[in-house]
């Protein structure tokens, strides 16, 4: 099969379009055809080995996987060659692990094209048990677009960030793949939503996701804004996937004893916490990484009511993977982009 692989770490142009073995489903495990796999910053991160450097080459990236059923291994039940199917996007690859609940707190929890192959090719080899059928109706670019981000934006907002109808929240970086997920969710769930962005064309696409207050931190300081909006109280709840550089400003926007959510880390991996102000304050800072089935399965059917949607800025064909991740290391992305093998 075509696969854009991986053979040593380094930029985009390491993601070499090349044939590969086709895999074989074992024991309890199916094969989908992939229909379509989005691209998420975190394959970036993989292919420049900023992640994990225990990688077998070549190796196969892509955690976000809309297609169909293709080859059925034994003690499988319940599903038939040409399902229409979602891989989650990540799960415990151990299987001493597979009955840990939630799945993400399990030791070899993952997310998926880490150390098993992942969607960036034209079939991925999965346990059953960490395939869905897929419900939503949607075509297989804008599905693939959103298994990493939703169940990523389930477990920060709604979960960890207790975001509920009436809450005030500030998403970072709004337009990026995960933040356009998180300010839907936040928006469905009845929150009023601040957001930040980095240029005046993210402005509408964050607004049309929802977001009440779009700032754009170029033009003034986020933190500022965001106690203009809520009466200088600050939010009940931020959810940042940016990490250091606005560390500070995010704690100075939000309410005593809000909840601090953090993903990410484009913005820096350190910051300095004041202890004074944590417990004078009463913030509660939770780490969230990925989410359980469950919430997987509840973004899914928001998606497939029509709740939230796929915000794919572009897809690209499978053999321009490299493309692709310039496109997004731009930081031009608005939402999503979709390889298409
Ligand atoms: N823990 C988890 O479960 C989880 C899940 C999903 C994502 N993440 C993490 O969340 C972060 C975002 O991922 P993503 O896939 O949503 O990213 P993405 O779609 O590529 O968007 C990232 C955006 O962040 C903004 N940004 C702010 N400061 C930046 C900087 N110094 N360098 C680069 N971009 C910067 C940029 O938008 P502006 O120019 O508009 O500011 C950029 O477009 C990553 O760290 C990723 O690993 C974690």
């Amino acid at each position: 099969m075509k696969a854009a692989c991986l053979r040593e770490f380094g930029g985009p142009n390491v993601l070499q379009y090349e044939d590969v073995a086709q895999p074989e489903p074992g024991r309890g495990e199916l094969v989908v055809k992939v229909a379509a796999c989005g691209i998420n910053r975190y394959d970036l991160y993989m292919r420049m080995g900023a992640v994990f450097t225990d990688i077998t080459f070549p190796h196969v990236l892509g955690a976000d996987v809309a297609g169909t059923v293709a080859a059925i291994g034994d003690d499988v039940a319940g599903w038939h060659e040409g399902d229409t199917a979602i891989v989650a996007p990540g799960y415990p690859i151990d299987p001493a692990d597979w009955d840990i609940k939630p799945e993400n707190h399990a030791p070899s929890f993952e997310v998926t094209g880490t150390h098993t192959w992942g969607g960036n090719a034209e079939y991925i080899r999965v346990p059953a048990r960490f395939v869905l059928k897929d419900e939503t109706g949607l075509p297989a670019e804008q599905v693939a677009a959103m298994p990493l981000v939703l169940m990523t934006a389930v477990h920060a907002v709604e979960t960890l960030g207790e975001v509920r109808a009436g809450a005030s929240v500030l998403v970072q970086a709004g337009a990026s793949g995960s933040g356009i997920a998180c300010v839907q969710v936040a928006k469905m769930l009845g929150a009023r939503v601040a957001a930040t962005v980095g240029s005046p064309e993210k402005v509408a696409t964050v607004t049309e996701a929802g977001a009440e207050l779009v700032i754009n931190y170029k033009e003034g300081n986020f933190a500022d804004a965001v106690l203009d909006w809520t009466n200088d109280v600050g939010v009940d709840a931020v959810i940042d996937n940016v990490g250091g550089s606005v560390f500070e400003d995010n704690l100075r926007a939000l309410r005593p004893g809000g909840v601090f959510v953090n993903f990410g880390l484009v913005g820096g991996m350190k910051a300095t916490l004041n202890f004074r102000d944590l417990f004078f304050r009463q913030h509660q800072l939770r780490g969230s990484f990925m989410g359980s089935m469950d919430e997987f399965k509840r973004g899914l059917a928001w998606l497939g009511e029509g709740k939230i949607r796929a915000f794919v800025d572009r897809t690209y064909a499978l053999s321009e993977a490299a493309e692709a991740h310039r496109y997004i290391d731009s930081r031009a992305v608005r939402g999503k982009v979709v390889l298409i093998p």
